[in-house]
């Protein structure tokens, strides 16, 4: 099954609810969820008190992408409000494996997001602690940027990895994902398809969503 992720970070902001109801309308089951700090990417974005009021408006699950320098200092901030996933960059802290046993340790869904210029072989003694991979298809930091193919050989990697190590995390791909490279993502292997300025800029983010899924369970039963 593949699942779509709208991200928040190209809503209307003015309008979260309301955003919120139309893409679970459109058979959205997690909401993705971008943290900037101004220092790890350039940009800053939203914080703990957003993803609490988040918590209280929707039952879907809840990823919180964590774009920040020493994520393991907001761990525990962004449990209490209420995360279901959480991923880290390994290229933001020095102690990736206490990051992700902070996570595990509240029951949350712990997730590594790679850079596209990291290897996935920097993950390669914490992946069995891993529920998710994000693979990063464009360079952190903003939506609306374009998506870097790269990022197709990564995601087939990790699933031979997968099938090696006989591990059960899932792939999530996040960057430049729309209806034009949704296709060849999930035959690749990506589960999970963030998907930010393709569903919230377009005019009807239900119908986005809704065409994004079909095309996707389409690819999945193509899987090679
Ligand atoms: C980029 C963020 C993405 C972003 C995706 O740093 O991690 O989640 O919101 O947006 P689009 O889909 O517009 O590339
Ligand atoms: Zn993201």
């Amino acid at each position: 099954m593949a699942e779509i992720a709208p991200s928040i970070l190209a809503a209307d902001f003015s309008r979260l609810g309301a955003q919120i109801q139309a893409v679970r309308e459109g058979g959205a089951s997690i909401i993705h969820v971008d943290v900037m700090d101004g220092h790890f990417v350039p940009n800053l974005t939203v914080g703990v008190p957003v993803v609490a009021s988040l918590r209280k408006a929707t039952d879907l699950l809840l990823d919180v992408h964590l774009m920040i320098e020493e994520p393991e200092r907001y761990i525990p901030d962004f449990a209490e409000a209420g995360a279901d996933m959480i991923s880290v960059h390994p290229e933001a802290t020095h102690h990736l494996d206490r990051a992700l046993q902070m996570i595990r340790q509240r029951d949350i869904e712990a997730g590594a997001a790679i850079n596209p210029a990291t290897p996935v072989g920097v993950l390669s003694e914490v992946l069995p602690m891993l529920d998710f991979v994000l693979v990063m298809s464009v360079n952190p930091g903003f939506g609306g940027q374009g998506f870097l193919p790269g990022s197709l050989e990564k995601i087939r990697q990790l699933r031979r990895l997968r099938e090696e190590c006989r591990l059960a995390f899932r792939i999530e791909v996040d960057g430049g994902v729309g209806l034009e490279n949704l296709s060849d993502l999930v035959r690749a292997g990506a589960e999970i398809l963030v998907a930010g300025t393709s569903v919230f800029h377009s005019p009807d983010p239900a119908a986005t969503v809704r065409e994004m899924l079909k095309a996707a369970q389409l690819a999945v039963a193509q899987k090679v």
